[in-house]
């Protein structure tokens, strides 16, 4: 079965957002079969985010993504890593439809409460960097 990695990142952790999403999640049929609430160090931040590493934002990013609290999980079901992507909605919650993640809960670029892996190949490769061999 197909896994995807998801990440609620801390604007939504602050903003009491956890429920609401994994149950969005769980609506749509992804089951969540890891889950936890952390701290990430900058060196996860960096390496997670590394594709960006060039942009004017990094460091902004990084401060960000390693401000509080993450809930990070694995879900998994029928192309777990599309679906999800498609709940979360567009990377700017300013343009995401109502009836997205980011479209219901965002207004900032840059804080845009939820991460989703983009692709089969970096799923596997976050799933590995937060929670090691599952
Ligand atoms: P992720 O699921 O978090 O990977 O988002 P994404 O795949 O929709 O977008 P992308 O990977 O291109 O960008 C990663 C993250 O960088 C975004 O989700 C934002 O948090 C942040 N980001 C993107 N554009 C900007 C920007 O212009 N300014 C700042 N400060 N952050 C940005
Ligand atoms: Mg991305």
């Amino acid at each position: 079965k197909e896994k995807a990695f998801v990440m609620i990142k801390p604007d939504g952790v602050r903003r009491g957002l956890i429920g609401e999403i994994v149950s969005r999640f769980e609506h749509k049929g992804l089951k969540l079969v890891r889950a936890e609430l952390k701290e990430i160090s900058r060196e996860t931040a960096q390496t997670h985010y590394g594709h960006l590493k060039d942009k004017p934002f990094f460091g902004e990013l990084v401060d960000y993504i390693t401000s509080g609290m993450v809930f990070a999980m694995i879900v998994e079901g029928q192309s777990a890593v599309t679906n999800s992507r498609s709940l979360i909605g567009p990377t700017n919650p300013a343009e995401a439809p109502p009836g997205t993640i980011r479209g219901d809960y965002g207004l900032d670029v840059a804080e845009n409460v939820i991460h989703g892996s983009d692709s089969l190949d970096n799923a596997a490769k976050e799933i590995r960097l937060f929670f090691g061999r599952v």
